[in-house]
């Protein structure tokens, strides 16, 4: 059986699409409709004419493009597909915050689960965290769970950002050190360093470009040689973007395991056994919608 003639004859009979993050293996990038950053593909979520939507990323991702589509039906393809630091944040968190901060806003990554979207002022992505806490009226912002995310928009707004959890972080940014800098610049003398702003600060602050995923594509253009901060993914799909531009992963270690718990086959069973199908209550679901959408307008 050929999985991928297999997948495109389910996708046609089942009126479904599927769509991907960059940080998919590139067979999975291959076969996508779409592949794109968590705000990229929250928003293709809502714009797309299928009935089913099969999310090849992690399960906060896929519920987003549940709480967006509620009509629709969302499957994940497997069910070790999480984000370990959405995990982190708890309830319990958001609400100790904003016992000692009550005049301050609540901003929380897309990275986060639906219960606590649900508390939500707004939710934010690595592509518009900036611009969006700029825009709101409130000068204490309580951020989470992402403290590296948190202290780039700390160093870029005149507001205070108070991260939740203590030591809120993703594993896979975690690992690029100051040693991976420093070998990336001699060993590519000529590279520039595109950095993800999950990265340590000591990172970021050798960076030459900090952006999401979807800026790394946007901005690969600007130089011929990068090295790349972030899940090593990355650099298969900005090679195919740009075959003639030169990027080199930071550290190959850098893999995120619930990204690469999807494979070919989970894509094919998904489709044909319309398997796992995301399920978000609806008062959770209503909530949560509201800080997604507020998010969505803000950053036009
Ligand atoms: P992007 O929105 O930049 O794609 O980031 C998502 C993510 O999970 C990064 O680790
Ligand atoms: Fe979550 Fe990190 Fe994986 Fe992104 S790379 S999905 S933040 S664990």
């Amino acid at each position: 059986m050929n999985l991928v003639d297999e997948i495109l004859k389910l996708k046609e009979e089942k009126n479904a699409i599927i769509l991907a993050h960059n940080y998919q293996l590139p067979e999975i990038q291959d076969i996508a409709d779409f592949v794109g950053d968590s705000l990229e593909l929250a928003r293709k979520s809502q714009r797309i004419d299928a009935d089913i939507i099969v999310f090849a990323g992690v399960d906060f991702m896929a519920e987003t493009a549940k709480i967006l589509n509620p009509q629709k039906k969302v499957l994940l393809p497997s069910k070790r597909a999480t984000c370990v630091m959405a995990n982190m944040l708890k309830i319990e968190h958001i609400l100790e915050a904003k016992r000692r901060y009550p005049e301050a806003s609540v901003v929380l990554y897309v990275n986060t689960t639906a219960e606590t979207k649900a508390y939500a002022d707004v939710t934010v992505t690595s592509a518009n965290a900036v611009k969006i806490v700029q825009k709101l009226d409130a000068d204490e912002i309580i951020f989470g769970p992402d403290n590296n995310l948190a202290y780039y928009v700390a160093e870029r707004t005149n507001k205070k950002i108070i991260p939740i959890p203590e030591g809120g972080h993703c594993y896979v940014h975690k690992k690029f050190t100051i040693e991976d800098v420093e070998r990336a610049m001699t060993v590519y003398p000529k590279a520039k360093l595109m950095v993800h702003p999950e990265c340590n600060p000591e990172v970021q602050e050798k960076a030459d470009l900090i952006v999401s995923t979807g800026g790394m594509v946007r901005n690969a253009c600007l130089y011929d040689e990068w090295v790349v901060f972030t899940e090593k993914e990355m650099v298969y799909r900005l090679k195919k973007l740009y075959p003639n531009k030169r990027f080199y992963p930071a550290n190959e270690d850098a893999f995120c395991i619930g990204m690469k718990s999807i494979t070919l086959k989970h894509i094919y069973e998904s489709l044909r056994d319309e398997k796992y199908e995301i399920e978000v209550p609806k008062d959770i679901a209503e909530r949560a919608r509201k800080a997604i959408e507020r998010m969505l307008k803000l950053s036009d």
